[in-house]
């Protein structure tokens, strides 16, 4: 009898052992080790955006926001977008997150300054922004407070709305994004690396002066002077090979062997998790293809390095 019950008990105990088997199995197939590649994903596009580095103060923890950006409009300060629940994004769902990046709307639906690039963005495709979200909410959250703008134009909301109102049209996003050649780079350079918010010169709104596109801002953002990296060769990088461009995207070297200073080192260095440089060689190239396919335009930009 006590034999018969021992028996009945080790065969459940075994096919307990083996259901719990198959739910970790099962599991470890279609959600953990997907989640895992979202997250392996995201951090890629993390990268290839620059680390979001205007969110890292200098040497601070990243993405915990307090690093200073100089525009005609006011000093700006990076946001805390971390996971923190009180300080950051850690009470925002997805969905709120995506409209912040695509759509310039916080949680609240209140309009940010076009100084985050939110315009950029929006063509960012589905894929990528939804692995970028589930990448920064697997960074540390701290509690840092944000630290508020210092502008020098009133009712910078109302203000805000008015911008994205008048100037602003949301891009029909891509579900995926392109997978190689000229137009992978066009989609990195345009909605994700968004190095036209840089290297393209601003009208007296602040918006991009798109028949000047890429050919270089002599008061850039911070006030540098960014350089005109259209195919022109006497003004723009026309004289560049392939090789020095994308050795320039991956290492921050100029063909002169000087590094790149201010934001662009920013970007290509990134925050330790990554930055431009940690972007592929294909990805690189691609970029490189798409520069040297756009017009050239002559438009002399006085850079130390010319
Ligand atoms: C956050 C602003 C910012 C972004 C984004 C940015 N750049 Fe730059 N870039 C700069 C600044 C500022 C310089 C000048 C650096 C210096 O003087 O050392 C620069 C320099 C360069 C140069 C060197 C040109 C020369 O003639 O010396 C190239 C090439 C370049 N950037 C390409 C790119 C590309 C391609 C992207 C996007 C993938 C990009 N940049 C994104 C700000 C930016």
């Amino acid at each position: 009898m006590r034999n018969w019950r021992l028996r009945i008990a080790g065969c459940g105990l075994r096919i307990g052992l083996c259901l719990i088997g198959a739910i970790l199995l099962v599991s470890s197939r279609d959600g953990w080790a997907l989640e895992s590649d979202l997250v392996t994903k995201g951090r890629y596009v993390f990268a290839l955006s620059g680390g979001c580095g205007c969110h890292t103060a200098e040497g601070g923890p990243t993405n915990a926001g307090g690093r200073p950006l100089q525009t005609p409009f006011g000093t700006f300060y990076g946001t805390n977008i971390t996971p923190d629940p009180n300080h950051g994004i850690g009470k925002w769902t997805d969905k709120e997150l995506i409209d912040s990046l695509r759509l310039g709307i916080r949680r609240d639906g209140s309009v940010m300054s076009p100084v985050m690039p939110y315009p950029a963005f929006s063509g960012m495709s589905d894929e990528d922004v939804v692995a970028l979200v589930a990448y920064l909410r697997t960074l540390p959250a701290i509690a840092r407070e944000n630290q508020p703008h210092k502008l020098s134009i009133p009712f910078s909301n109302i203000g805000n709305r008015l911008w994205r109102w008048l100037f602003f049209t949301p891009m029909t996003a891509p579900a995926q994004a392109p997978t190689a050649g000229i137009e992978r780079g066009r989609y990195i350079s345009e909605h994700v690396a968004h190095c036209q918010e840089c290297h393209t010169p601003r009208t007296l709104w602040g918006t991009l002066d798109r028949s000047r596109d890429l050919a270089g801002n002599p008061s850039g953002i911070d006030g540098e002077v960014t350089p005109n990296i259209t195919p022109d060769p006497e003004t723009g990088v026309g004289k560049w090979s392939d090789d020095e461009m994308v050795s320039l995207l991956k290492s921050g070297f100029l063909p002169n062997m000087d590094n790149v200073q201010g934001l662009m080192a920013l970007v290509i260095e990134g925050v330790p998790e990554g930055g431009y440089k940690d972007m592929t060689d294909a990805d690189a190239q691609a970029i490189e293809q798409y520069l040297k396919n756009i017009p050239p335009i002559v438009q002399k930009i006085e850079t130390k390095n010319k």
